[in-house]
């Protein structure tokens, strides 16, 4: 499985060494990245042998785009990952669909992994197929090729929450996913679920087929709590 931490806005170059001081000595044989914020792009890279992503990219290479990262930047420090579209993104700094597919498409020019977030809120719900599909089409329409992009699932209200989502629900988007995928793209990517992953509901997360990993917020900022979900 693939384990994904975003440390969000969290963190000072200090804390990132002590983490990773402490991280590096665990023995996992599993596919481990960290997003970090910008500032602490380089410090992480040098920390650790886990890939680093970072949480964001300007949808421009360069420019007049003052307090923006370039995808350029973010790789010359040593990211081998970006995350695109975070609910977070898209509901408190208002990123438009649009945009996101912009990024998509300027990251898709290099050789990073994409990790392209969906998710509902909760007002959302009911039609919470009908904003998936949305948000996974007006990212990849444009696209020639869909290697190296994961989509991560992760419902709006269960982020921060300590409200998982259900089994069957994450099963069945995934699945919806992967068929919206198939028909408008004939591929069929790694879904991953994020929204509360914790070291008491992970056991049960992975029993999910449709899953191939977790994204995990809160509670990967502690490593031994992150270590904990890896190796239930
Ligand atoms: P939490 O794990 O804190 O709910 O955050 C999930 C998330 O937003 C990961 O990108």
């Amino acid at each position: 499985m693939r384990y994904y931490a975003n440390f969000k806005l969290n963190k000072t170059s200090k804390e990132v060494v002590d983490y990773f001081e402490k991280f590096n000595q665990y023995n996992i044989n599993q596919q481990v990245c960290f997003f970090v914020s910008p500032a602490l792009i380089d410090g992480a890279v040098k920390s650790t042998e886990h890939p680093i992503g970072t949480q964001n990219i300007a949808s421009q290479k360069w420019g007049a785009f003052t307090g923006e990262t370039s995808i350029e930047q973010a790789i010359d420090l040593g990211c081998k990952s970006v995350l695109i579209g975070h609910s977070e993104r898209r509901h408190i700094f208002n990123e438009s669909d649009a945009l996101i597919a912009e990024k998509v498409k300027l990251a898709k020019e290099y050789e990073v992994e994409i990790v392209l977030c969906v998710g509902e809120t909760l007002l959302e719900r009911e039609q919470k197929f009908d904003v998936i599909k949305r948000q996974l089409t007006s990212a990849l329409d444009n696209l020639s090729s869909y290697s190296n992009i994961i989509i991560a699932y992760e419902p709006v209200w269960a982020i921060g929450t300590g409200v998982v989502a259900q089994n069957a629900d994450i099963d069945e988007m995934a699945n919806y996913i992967n068929s919206v995928l198939k028909q408008n793209y004939n591929t069929t990517l790694p879904i991953l679920y994020g929204g509360s992953v914790k070291t008491t509901n992970v056991k049960e997360l992975k029993t999910i087929n449709s899953i191939s990993g977790f994204l995990v917020g809160g509670a990967s900022l502690e490593p031994d709590e992150f270590y904990q979900i890896i190796i239930s």
